[in-house]
């Protein structure tokens, strides 16, 4: 089968159709809400999702090269090391739908192990990453059909044109850790009714460990986390007629043990008044906006979460050095 992205991207299609017209402004909508409702309750918060605009993507992507941040290159190796032992559980399957795609920079490996694959269906909210991987996949694996869609993964109910059959869900870089657990074990179900019986699941978890290793994973020392949190207030200033100052803001990473997660704030350093749409929002300094949380799991915690969401847990894979474990579930 030749190489096609084009004609299958009705989500996702730079060009401005109306459904994406559509798309884009009923996003903008939720974005606008989401603000304007976290700002107002206490503790202030705002959904992670929305860190991810063009711009925090790109952040993203520096944060996945950085000294301290382990996720990304532990999982890219234990993907390349456990790669054929995944084909031998799931070697035939054709369809692969990723949620949270991001850049697909690991996919391509587990793209690689799984020779019998046709068809890839990236999930992921920030538009422009998502396109840009798709042609790029696209274009490194010809005979592979890529259906980019764009939008929520904790929303989708339905593969607009996936083949019929059984499918490997892939969830990397520890994503589902921004779920909180009854959150994530709406997704997990909500992912065993879009997979579908027979299905699987490969799912990249961060493990707990010291908080020597974990803190700077969050709060490295160049101040790159730091920008990728504080560019969802330079999001609200562009999108939302908003007037933060973000040089009177900081980025704090914490670890709250009781709940076994790392939180993200955004601090006030002042005495301040901000406007969002029209509307005003007073901080006293230390006040905070909690955008993220990246919670961590045991094995057999995580095991448990799956089991209980209705997933069968086949095998974890660990790396050498008890950082990250990647676990594949299954529906049967
Ligand atoms: C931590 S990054 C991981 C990216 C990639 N999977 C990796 O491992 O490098 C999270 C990704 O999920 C996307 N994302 C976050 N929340 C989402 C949501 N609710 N729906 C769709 N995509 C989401 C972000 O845009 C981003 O690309």
């Amino acid at each position: 089968m030749a190489s096609d992205i084009s004609s299958l991207l009705t989500e996702g299609r730079p060009s401005a159709s109306a459904a994406n017209r559509a798309r884009r402004a009923a996003e903008t909508a939720a974005f606008a809400e989401a603000v304007l409702d976290g700002l107002a309750r206490r503790p202030r918060s705002i959904p992670s999702r929305f860190l991810y605009d063009a711009a925090g993507s790109v952040l993203f992507e520096e944060i996945t090269k950085l000294k301290e941040y382990y996720p990304t290159r532990t999982e890219t190796k234990m993907l390349e090391t456990f790669g054929a032992e995944i084909a031998e559980h799931v070697g035939d399957t054709e369809t692969l739908v990723e949620f949270g795609s991001g850049s697909s920079r690991k996919t391509s490996l587990l793209i690689d192990a799984l020779p019998s694959l046709d068809t890839y269906i990236p999930i992921d909210v920030s538009e422009d990453v998502l396109m840009d991987a798709a042609k790029r996949l696209s274009g490194k694996h010809p005979g592979l059909t890529v259906r980019p869609l764009v939008g929520d993964f904790t929303r989708r109910r339905t593969l607009i044109g996936a083949p019929r059959g059984d499918k490997l869900g892939f969830f990397s870089g520890s994503t589902i850790g921004n779920l909180t657990h009854k959150e994530a074990k709406t997704f997990l179900e909500n992912a065993a009714r879009l997979l579908g019986q027979g299905s699987a699941f490969l799912i990249g978890v961060d493990l707990k460990k010291s908080l020597d290793v974990l803190i700077p994973a969050y709060d490295d020392e160049d101040g790159v986390t730091a920008a990728f949190s504080l560019n969802l207030l330079s999001r609200i200033n562009r999108e939302l007629d908003g007037d933060f100052d973000t040089a009177r803001f900081a980025h704090v990473a914490l670890y709250n043990a009781d709940k076994g997660r790392i939180e993200i704030y955004l601090k006030s350093l002042a005495d301040q008044k901000v406007h969002v749409l029209g509307r005003r929002f007073t901080f006293s300094t230390g006040e905070r906006i909690h955008t993220e949380n990246s919670h961590k799991y045991t094995v057999a915690e995580f095991q448990e979460l799956a089991h209980s969401s209705g997933w069968r847990p086949v095998t974890a894979w660990i790396d050498e050095d008890d950082l990250f474990s990647l676990h594949l579930l299954q529906l049967s």
